[in-house]
């Protein structure tokens, strides 16, 4: 007499691993990339352009949003509820002040918890420091039970330092850059096709020496605008067209006539950059010096890495 047991046990953990059952139908699941960022200059949206291709490549069905944009994140939050662990989340930012941004900080507050699911955060940065952007979206998704399967950090232009003549970040990300973010993407989709996906450390996070960590902790973009650029509106230059206030990725211009700037701005300057009357002026002269002594200073290498 044979014992087919074990045979139907195997089966039933096959089963259960690559289908799902439901209202009797079994269908096969389905791996699968949400791909979520913040990019008021578009270095972080390159990056993210970059996975989303890569994942299309690999033939893995693939969303992507953009936090600036401000739409409602529910639909996103669905997928993952409902995906569980068959999905992953690319979070991405730009490094503020050794932060990741307000918006992708409070869209990870937002997300459902203990879905199961997987991410990946990464950041791009200007050359000054990555700081502890990495560490806190870490900590920040594992408290939500998201376990993480790699991280990156990216070198890229300062997006302070737009009209300086050799800006910090210049020419980055570089197709190198994108290479390895190629890369960060096909091991992250590997891994969650095996049984156990092997996680990284949050303590690899937590790359920056411990003093400079704890100084970092303590400096907030709140704190820090006190020293950065006060921008002013030329009134005579100024058309009143708007585009400042549709290009701002929270909201925080108002017009009265002429646009007046929210204390929720988070000093991404999209609204002079993007001002087609050049109306909006700022000396960044002070703190663009300041930024390149505190890149000299820390000297972070390697400029991009990937966790995985
Ligand atoms: C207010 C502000 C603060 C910044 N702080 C840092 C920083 O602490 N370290 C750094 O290397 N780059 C810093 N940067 C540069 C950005 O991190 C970098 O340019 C990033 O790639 C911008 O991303 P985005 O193009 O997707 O907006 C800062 C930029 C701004 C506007």
């Amino acid at each position: 007499m044979t014992d087919d047991a074990p045979l139907a046990s195997l089966r039933e953990t096959i089963l259960a691993r690559n289908y799902i059952k439901e209202k009797g139908k079994v269908t096969k699941k389905e791996k699968q990339a949400v791909i979520v960022y913040c990019s008021p200059s578009g270095s972080t949206r390159h990056i993210s352009r970059v996975a989303e291709n890569k994942l299309e490549e690999m033939k893995i069905p693939v969303s992507m949003s953009d936090l600036g944009k401000r739409e409602d994140m529910s639909p996103i939050f669905s997928q993952i509820r409902e995906a569980k662990n068959n999905v992953c989340l690319f979070i991405g930012s730009p490094v503020y002040v050794s932060h990741a941004v307000p918006p992708v900080m409070k869209f990870i507050s937002e997300l459902p918890e203990n879905t199961g699911a997987y991410a990946v955060p990464f950041v791009t940065w200007g050359g000054a420091s990555s700081g502890i952007a990495l560490y806190e979206m870490g900590t920040a998704l594992k408290a939500k039970g998201f376990r993480l399967l790699g991280a990156a950090k990216v070198l890229a232009l300062h997006s302070m330092m737009w009209q300086s003549e050799s800006p910090l970040g210049e020419s980055h990300p570089d197709a190198q850059d994108d290479k390895m973010i190629e890369e960060i993407v096909a091991g992250v989709m590997k891994k969650l096709s095996e049984k156990s996906p092997k996680e990284i450390a949050l303590s690899d996070l937590a790359y920056q020496p411990k003093q400079v960590h704890a100084e970092m902790e303590k400096v907030t973009l709140e704190l820090a605008k006190a020293h950065m650029p006060q921008r002013k509106v030329v009134e005579e230059l100024c058309s009143k067209c708007g585009v400042c206030g549709e290009v701002c990725p929270v909201g925080a211009v108002s017009f009265s006539p002429f646009p007046e700037f929210g204390g929720n701005c988070i000093l991404c300057f999209s609204c002079m950059r993007e001002c087609p009357e050049n109306a909006i002026k700022a000396d960044f002269s002070p703190i663009e010096a300041r930024i390149r002594a505190r890149a000299e200073k820390l000297s972070e290498r390697p400029f991009t890495k990937i966790f995985l």
